[in-house]
């Protein structure tokens, strides 16, 4: 997948938005927890969304996959307006979310997890086995537990799986919820090494993280989000580099 396939006379245009966040106020009931909120997803790129406790970030990832109403402002994916779009149909657009704890049938195997992660895409087995041996080059640890139940994996090998799911189904755009939460630090690498390499075949990836230094090392770009508003924007490096705002509003590093 290249990110600079549009061009315009000798000019490469710069990668379109695959997601495009604009003025959104979202919550829940009607109590609003997300302020005129405007993020950018560019196709290929990796792009951290950091903030602390209640910051409003699963909010966000909510507000975008259709789980709780937007108030005011837009979403669009693809070019196309997401408001309105039962979460079912917008999955089905391309769009997974990881949410923050894994959602795995606990009493299936991996295996099974995974060809049921693709039901409704109408791949050929051939295919469907494809995607599974590309998931597990991304995650090797889960190969040799294919034949176990999902409910008896590590928590870091649930997470792995609850990934692995999301990218069987070839996503325009893959939204993580916090997926280093609990986890030991050698696992937190593997996780990483893996969302690394989702990043180097091409895949677009908005990354949740309270570890934001270890985010921003893997993203190109990223938000702070602090009280239900982008408090800071701008390049990974550049908010590496922020002692001041950016780091102010973190809780972890990496
Ligand atoms: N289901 C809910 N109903 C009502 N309010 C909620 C609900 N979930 C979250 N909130 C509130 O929305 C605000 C933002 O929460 P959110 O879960 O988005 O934060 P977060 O940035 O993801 O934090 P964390 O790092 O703890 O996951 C908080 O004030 C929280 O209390
Ligand atoms: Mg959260």
């Amino acid at each position: 997948m290249s990110s600079l396939v549009e061009t315009a006379g000798d000019v490469a245009a710069p990668p379109e938005a695959v997601l495009q966040v604009d003025g959104v106020d979202a919550g829940y009931g009607s109590v609003p927890v997300l302020r005129d909120v405007s993020i950018t997803v560019r196709r290929g790129e990796t792009v951290a969304l950091l903030g602390s406790n209640g910051a409003g970030k699963s909010t966000l990832l909510r507000a975008i996959s259709g789980l709780i109403p937007v108030f005011a402002g837009s979403i669009t994916f693809e070019g196309r307006p997401l408001q309105g779009v039962p979460p079912q149909k917008i999955a089905r657009r391309g769009l997974a979310h990881v949410p923050e704890g894994r959602r795995l049938f606990g009493k299936q195997t991996v295996q099974d997890n995974l060809v049921l992660g693709m039901y409704g895409t109408k791949l050929s087995r051939a295919e469907e086995q494809e995607r599974i041996g590309r998931a597990l080059d991304i995650f090797p640890a889960l190969k040799t537990r294919l034949a176990d139940y999902a409910g008896l994996l590590s928590g870091g090998q649930q997470q792995m799986l609850a990934i692995a799911l999301a990218l069987v189904r070839r996503p325009d755009l893959l939204m993580l919820d916090e997926p280093s939460l609990g986890l030991a630090p050698v696992i937190i690498d593997e996780v990483f090494a893996a969302l690394a390499q989702v990043s180097r075949e091409g895949g677009t990836v908005l990354l949740v993280e309270q570890l934001a230094e270890r985010a921003l090392r893997l993203a190109d770009r990223g938000y702070v989000i602090a009280h239900g508003r982008i408090a800071a924007s701008g390049s990974a490096a550049d908010l590496l580099s922020s002692t001041d705002l950016a780091l102010a509003y973190l809780g972890g590093t990496g």
